[in-house]
């Protein structure tokens, strides 16, 4: 018998739903809340009544499009954490209603896992390749910055992460002080294609062992810019894409060379990349490059399912699903989940 997971995702400002079949993407949904651009960030408590409105037209939506119906599903798996309490509160409590109205169990999945677990999405349209345990993930998203050895689907060993902001964050904190919209990672991706990387420098931090550090680069590039701003209030306008560029060459190569410093200490030259950031094209060049030179086999995901998606939260319901891993009906969402 095929096994069917209805995935749901609102840990954040996307309202998501997919199903996934054996281990094969039937379809996913995303809803983005353009609600947040105005306020320069994800305003929770809005992100939370969005959530309310968008479910259930969004897995609605899943389920056509995934040619099935509730009846067909065999577990529903939902984003018990981490992020914020407000928004998967609302993917939590539908997960909980479907189950007691289907008859389904229920499967809680950590958001950090789903996001690494997106190398393990089959599609019928794409025979792909897939990682051999162990491999090393740099999983680089808007709230987390970790380098995680994966022994297996469930089992994963974080070996460093930031002290402070994560790299997405130091995407979205330097956008924002460029006056770019939220959120602004991918705006200085698109900037950064038209500018020079070698433009301007800014700080890199000192870190020991296999952590980061991004705050002290946010302040570099602030104090950089306001200076610039007293002689020349058009410096910002004039050099948009050389400071998106160099910001960019900045935030990469801090990854980079912590990944090969990964690489070295393990010994593991399986290397993937996963997290919103992944959809970088400067740190996928990259890794790229960093692959070629040492020998890695390297995974880099397809540009849907970097960001938040429930592809990731149906793979990884469907993992569990297999290893009968289900989740009591009191479980309750939190902020704070580790890997
Ligand atoms: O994984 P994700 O969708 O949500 C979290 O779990 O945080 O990651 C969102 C982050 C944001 O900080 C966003 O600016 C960043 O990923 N991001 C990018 C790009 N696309 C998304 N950062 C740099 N370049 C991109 N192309
Ligand atoms: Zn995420």
């Amino acid at each position: 018998m095929p096994v069917t997971i209805l995935g749901i995702e609102s840990s954040c400002d996307d309202t998501s739903a997919a199903v996934v079949r054996d281990g094969y993407l039937l379809s996913n949904l995303i809803a983005n809340q353009n609600i947040h651009r105005k306020y320069g960030g994800v305003v929770p408590e809005l992100a939370s009544r969005a959530h309310q409105a968008n479910i259930v037209p969004v897995v609605d939506q899943a389920l056509r499009e995934a040619g099935i119906t509730v009846t067909d599903i065999d577990a529903v798996a939902f984003t018990r954490g981490p992020g914020l309490l407000g928004s998967l509160l609302v993917g939590v409590s539908f997960a909980k209603g479907l189950s007691l109205s289907a008859s389904i169990p229920v499967i809680e999945v950590n958001h950090l896992q789903a996001h690494i677990l997106v190398h393990f999405i089959k599609d019928i349209s794409r025979e792909g390749s897939y990682p051999e345990f162990p491999f090393l993930c740099l999983l680089v998203s808007g709230g987390h910055t970790q380098l995680v050895i994966v022994r297996d689907y469930l089992k994963m060993e974080l070996i460093g992460q930031t002290i402070d902001d994560a790299a997405g964050e130091a995407f979205d904190k330097c956008a924002k002080i460029m006056g770019l919209p939220y959120p602004g990672g991918p705006v200085i991706d698109k900037l950064a294609k038209d500018g020079r990387s070698n433009a301007f420098r800014f700080s890199k931090p000192v870190m020991q062992g296999l952590d980061f550090s991004f705050s002290g680069l946010k302040t570099n590039f602030l104090y950089f810019i306001r200076e610039r701003l007293l002689t020349d209030p058009g410096f910002i306008e004039n050099n948009k894409s050389d400071l998106a560029a160099s910001l960019q060459e900045t935030i990469v190569s801090i990854l980079t060379e912590k990944l090969v410093k990964a690489v070295s200490v393990t010994g593991i030259k399986r290397v993937a990349v996963a997290g919103g950031v992944s959809a970088n094209s400067g740190l996928r060049a990259k890794l790229e490059q960093a692959a070629n030179l040492g020998n890695w086999e390297i995974f880099i995901p397809e540009f849907r399912f970097t960001t938040d998606n429930a592809a990731m939260i149906a793979i990884t319901g469907f993992y569990k699903y297999i290893r009968s891993e289900f989740t009591a009906l009191d479980a309750v969402p939190v902020a704070r989940y580790g890997i």
